[in-house]
Parts: structure tokens; sequence; C-alpha cells
């Protein structure tokens, strides 16, 4: 037994339940052929083959044999691999979804889709043949003769394919709110929709989820070998299609295929299914999950990444490890303005690679000067400080106000405070984190810098009554990105501005995200004229090749740093500075702040064209779109995941807000493109039953 593989197959050898018992022979003879085929290496690995003898087993014997089921099950999620059960029959099924269940506890319920030409839900009362082992899926449910607790609630299950069942399995089932796809729903809809809905419902608050299938679904001209076979099932591709797309669902935890009765199969095509079945969970493991669980098990868990394997990016398009290809209306939070692999930005980026890297600031260098130039010379201040990251270029401009305070405005040494506003985000060091509203980003981290103040965001009158004479500045986001897309009131930056040249307090805006063309102007600010004291840029700066980041301010105010005061190793370093070059002269040469202007209007209106019942409102400025969501109905999260299926990447912030926030290079031909993919995907979502967000589903902020 090889431990190691990512996927273990373990044999459940009973014929418990079927007339014909058989089908107890069919884990041995798949083995054979994967063998056969040298399958059983790297990634699949054969556990080991459980057994009980139908014919004189006692209860006590069968209860063991679940229960030795359960445990190999059990141990395959604890090792955070995935499991593929091979039955047997289908009673099979009380022991792997125990297991299964019982591995998950801690961290919540199980989840399962159960792919079947039955129901499998008669109780100890309702069996008209008696045999207890028949019904598996009543057991499950906690309707078995044995007073389990439920392996399985109803609210996380759906049965897939059922057309020969009695009244009482369904009045049973239905009772309890089992969401049930008949045979012919699934041939009239298509396997894909169906197969969406049931994720959605084995996943939404589950701790994961596994899919049972029974072979008798398949219809009997392309899946003979089974015990029971019923005419008019799903096809054979439909259900390989049907599993493909569960695979890709990194809560899947395992599959279960039960019923094949080898003597039956002359002509091995039901042999040959089961070897397909296994390959896709196989190979479709191997190529994402070697890349998702390896950041899963070797990074920390700060980030919750949707469920794709991006490997390739051009212009608005990446493409995952699949081929298949993705508009990026996410942009990495902003940092790809001008799409992915500009050529002229990887041009420099290479040239400058070859020529100089990094040298410090102990020296000059022929790139930075330039770079600091330009910068000043587009937006109008006299000075620059290069960083690498957005947090950075906060944390300069706070040092910078508060040195201001003490020897330009006179403050008292220590007495200096910056106010805030609520609903910010500036990034996550600890100072930064210290001004954050969002329980989560400070919790556990304390304790937090003194000398900061909050105000509502919008609300200059709240800012004019914080102000005291200690006050060194106001940090505020022109509008603010991953609070929600926030626009603050017309008119609201122009009268912060006043206030602060009135009480001679220092306005910094943070452009971090809104600059660079972003909102469709060169800074955020600049739509309502104003020119504050300070700001921060990063994100697109680096043309989404590198991070740089800069801090850029008027005279008096970037004068109070002298040598030895603050910097950073990589901070201004000729690579940076080279690509942040090009990056500006691209986006000021190509016109690309206007095209974010118009096309910014056109992509807003389109949007919100579309609407539907799920969308509350819909803002933004530029390039620069949140679409809130009515709460209640469908998470952002879970949107995310139905938009990525779409062919749509975006990013939920707030848990109820989707951004749209592509590359400012986008086209009018692709907006409208990703505006019917979204369409496409919003009238899936509201289809669905309302969401339960589940343990893990947060979201994490850039
Ligand atoms: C407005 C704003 N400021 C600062 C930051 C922090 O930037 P970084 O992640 O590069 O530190 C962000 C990141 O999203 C931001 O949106």
């Amino acid at each position: 037994m090889n431990t190691s593989c990512r996927i273990q197959l373990i044999g459940a050898a009973c014929g418990l339940g079927a007339p014909d018992p058989l089908c107890a022979e069919g884990p041995e003879r798949v083995r054979s052929r994967l063998i056969a085929r040298g399958r059983l290496r790297e990634t699949l690995a054969w556990r080991e083959t459980i057994r009980v003898d139908a014919s004189d087993a006692s209860d006590a014997d069968l209860r063991a044999f679940a229960r030795k089921l359960g445990s190999a099950v059990s141990a395959v999620c604890a090792a955070d691999q995935r499991f593929v059960v091979l039955g047997g029959d289908h009673s099979c099924a009380v022991g792997t979804w125990s297991g299964a269940a019982e591995a998950l506890a801690a961290r919540g319920p199980l989840g399962l889709i159960w792919i079947d030409a039955h129901m499998d839900a008669h109780t100890p009362r309702t069996s008209p043949s008696g045999n207890r082992h028949g019904m598996p899926l009543a057991t499950l449910l906690g309707y078995g003769d044995d007073g389990a607790r439920p392996a399985v609630l109803p609210q996380h299950l759906c049965l897939i394919g059922v057309r020969a069942f009695e009244v009482e399995e369904e009045q049973l089932l239905r009772r309890l709110g089992v969401r049930i796809y008949r045979s012919d729903e699934v041939l009239a809809r298509g396997i894909d929709s169906i197969m969406e809905e049931a994720l959605q419902r084995a996943t939404s608050g589950t701790a994961g989820f596994g899919l049972s299938i029974d072979l008798d679904a398949v219809d009997p001209e392309q899946a003979p070998a089974v015990t029971t076979p019923v005419p008019n099932g799903i096809g054979a591709q439909a259900l390989l299609n049907a599993l493909a797309r569960a695979v890709d669902e990194p809560a899947l935890i395992g599959v279960e295929i039960a019923e094949y009765n080898p003597h039956r199969d002359r002509e091995a095509r039901t042999g040959a299914l089961i070897e397909a079945l296994i390959d896709t969970i196989a190979d479709a493991s191997a190529a994402s999950d070697s890349c998702m669980s390896l950041e899963q098990r070797y990074c920390a868990r700060n980030y919750a990444p949707l469920p794709v394997v991006l490997t390739r990016g051009q212009g608005v398009h990446v493409w995952d490890r699949a081929g298949r290809r993705y508009i990026d209306m996410m942009s990495a939070y902003s940092a790809v303005s001008l799409g992915h692999a500009h050529p002229r930005l990887v041009q420099a980026l290479s040239e400058q690679a070859r020529r100089l890297g990094v040298v410090s600031r102990a020296y000059y260098s022929d790139r930075l000067g330039p770079l600091a130039r330009r910068l000043c010379e587009l937006t109008g201040f006299d000075r620059m400080l290069p960083m690498n990251t957005g947090a950075e270029a906060v944390e300069t401009a706070l040092k910078a106000a508060r040195k201001w305070a003490y020897t330009v405005k006179g403050v008292a040494e220590d007495r200096a405070q910056i106010i805030h506003c609520a609903g910010n985000f500036h990034g996550r060091t600890i100072a930064v984190i210290g001004m954050s509203s969002e329980a989560q980003y400070r919790h556990g981290f304390g304790p937090f810098a003194p000398g900061f103040v909050a105000v509502p965001y919008g609300d200059a009158a709240a800012l004019e009554r914080a102000i005291t004479p200690d006050t060194a500045a106001f940090l505020v986001e022109p509008i603010q990105g991953e609070g929600g897309i926030v626009l603050p009131p017309p008119g609201y930056l122009a009268e912060c501005a006043r206030l602060c040249r009135e009480h001679r307090v220092l306005l910094l805006c943070d452009e971090v995200q809104t600059g660079l063309g972003r909102t469709g102007s060169l800074l955020a600010c600049r739509h309502e004229r104003v020119q504050p004291d300070g700001i921060m840029l990063g994100k697109a700066l680096g043309g989404g090749l590198l991070p740089i980041s800069a801090f850029l301010a008027r005279e008096e105010l970037m004068n109070v740093f002298t040598p030895g005061d603050h910097g950073s190793t990589f901070g201004g370093n000729p690579l940076a500075c080279a690509v942040a070059l090009e990056t500006l002269d691209i986006l000021v040469e190509g016109g690309w702040i206007e095209h974010a202007a118009f096309f910014g209007d056109y992509l807003l209106h389109r949007l919100q064209v579309l609407r539907g019942p799920l969308v509350r409102a819909i803002r933004g400025r530029g390039l620069f779109v949140g679409v809130e969501l009515e709460p209640g109905r469908v998470g952002a999260r879970r949107l995310c995941e139905i938009l990525l299926r779409h062919g749509i990447l975006t990013k939920d912030t707030h848990e109820t807000v989707l951004r749209f926030a592509p590359p400012l290079i986008i086209t009018r031909e692709q907006i409208d493109e990703a505006v019917l993919a979204i369409a496409r995907a919003f009238d899936q979502a509201a289809a669905l039953p309302p969401d339960d967000e589940g343990p893990g589903r947060r979201r994490l902020a850039g």
C-alpha cells in the first residue's frame, strides 16, 4: 500500500443489498485492470480491500464491515488525500459516508451528491423486501434500524438521475427537503447546470462533500453490467463531464462508485467506464491539486483563493492549467492596469534586468532620478520617496506627517494625531491595521500605535469636529476600494481640503488603488480639483510585473526627512524604476486614462441595465465598479465562484460587494463579452437557493 499517493482507492467487496451478490467481485476486477494498465503509481494507490461475505454474515459482521470501511475513509480524509471507494453494491455507502462525516465532524457537516437510478431510501418500516442493506441513503439520513446519528443532513444532500423508486421513499426524501433531480429533468436541462446547483448545495455551509455514484444511474446501453439496470439513464459522457466538474472543487473529499457486476460485463463497456471515471478523478486531481494542495499545505492560511490555478496572462485575459480562458475583471487589485505581459513592459523589465537590477540607495542609479522627475511632473508634487508596497507608502506618509507636526507645525513631542476614516483599507502593517475598523484585521494583533482618530467616511463636518491643535494630518481614500467601492458624496474631498487648509492640517490621499488612471483621472482626487499635501501610489505603478510604491509630497512636508530617517533596501531599485517609467509613458501616451473614463461609464451603464434580483446597487467611477448584492441571497464569494465558471475573474469585497476593475486597456467588445458572461452567471445564481456562507468562506483583501 502506497499511503503517499493523492488518491487512495479502497475496495468494498460487498453484495448485501443487491439481488445479485456477484458485484462483490467488482473491486478486484477493477484493481487487476488498473495494475495491468500500470495506473497504480504516483497519483493512484490501492489502499486495501475490505470484505464481507453476504451469504453467512451476521448483523455484527455487517456493522464491523461498515466500521472498517468508515475508518479507512476517515484515515484518507485525515491525511488530506482523496478517496475512491469501489463497491460492491451500494450498501457500502453506509460505511463510506459515515467515515467521511466523522472525519469532517470537527470542521462542519458533510455534503453529498448521490447519483443513482434508485432512491435507496426505504426505512425498515417501509421496505418491501425487508432487506435493510438496500436502503443506505435512509440509514445515512438517520432512518436505518441502528439508531445511529445521521451522517448527512437533508439540506446538504441531493439526488441526481433517479427514475425507479417507491412512493414511500420519495415521500420521506421530499418531507426532509432533499433536492431530487429525476432523470427526465437531468436529460431536459443537461447535467452541467444540474451539477452546478448540486455543488452549490453540497458545498454551502459544509466542511467538504462527496459524490456517490451508483452505476445504474447510467443508461444501460452504455453501462449494462449493473445488477438492476433501468432504461433512460444519464449518458456515460455526461457523467464523466459532471465528475470532471466536481473534481475541480477543492472541497471534494472523495467519490464512491458502486454496483459493478463484472459477470455481466461481456463487452467490458462498464469496466471501461469505471476506468474512465477513475482516470478523470486522478488526472484532474493531479493537475490542479499539485498546485492548490501545495499552497494549502505549505503556505500560511492568510488567503482563501478561488479554486483556479492560473498559469498565463496576456492583455485582459488569463488562462488556467486546463487552458480555460478568463477575462480578468480584478487586475490583481488594480495592479495590472495595463494588462498582463504588456510587451513594452516585459521588454523594459528584461533589458533593465540584464543591465542592473538592485543596488540599494547607498548609491545613485541612472533610473531613480528620471522616475522621480516624471512622477513629480505628472502629479504636481515636489519630491517623491520610493518604497515597494502600498502599505509601506502609507507608513512613509504617516511618519512624514508626524515629523512635520513636530518640526513645522509645533505640536508637542508625541502628541501628534492623525485622523482617518471608518471603513478604510490602507494595508496590513501594525500601524495601518490599528486604523482599521474591520474586527478581523485587528483581532489578535494589538496593541496598536496611539495617535489615530477615526471619523465617518464621507462626513466633512465630522472631520472638522475631530480636528484639534495636535492634528497632523487627515488620511483618506478618494474612493474606498476594499471597503466596498464606496464613493463619498460629491464635494466631500474638496470640503475636506478646505478644512485641512483652514486648520493647518495635512491632507494625505491614499491613491494606491485609485491612482494612475483607475477612476478615469490620473489621480482620483483631481475629480474634485484637489491637490493634497501628499499622496501614496503603488499597485499599477509596477506595470503588473513587480512591486513599487511611492509617497509624493510638497517640499515642506518631504523636507522633514534627513538621511537615515527612513528607507528600504529595495525601494527605488533600478529594475522597478525602469518598469515604472515605462508604465507611466504607456499610460499617458496611450490615452488609457481617458479610455478608462469613457469605458468605465460604458461598463457601469451595461451593468446597470442587467441588474436583476440579486443586485442591490451598482456604483463606481472609471473602471472601478462595485456591484452590491442583496443580503441573504447568494453570497459574494459564491457568486465569484459562479462567475469563475463563466470565465470571469473577480473578487468579493466586504462580503456583499463584487468588484469589476479590469485592466484599463479593456475594449468595448471585451466589456460586452464580460457583461454577457456576468448576466449568465447572475441568472444562474438567481435560480439557486439562498446562500448559507459556510466556514472558511471569508473575504480577504489585498
Ligand atoms: C487604498 C490602499 N492602500 C494601501 C493598500 C496596501 O497595498 P499593498 O497590498 O501593496 O501593501 C491597498 C491594497 O489594497 C489599498 O487598496
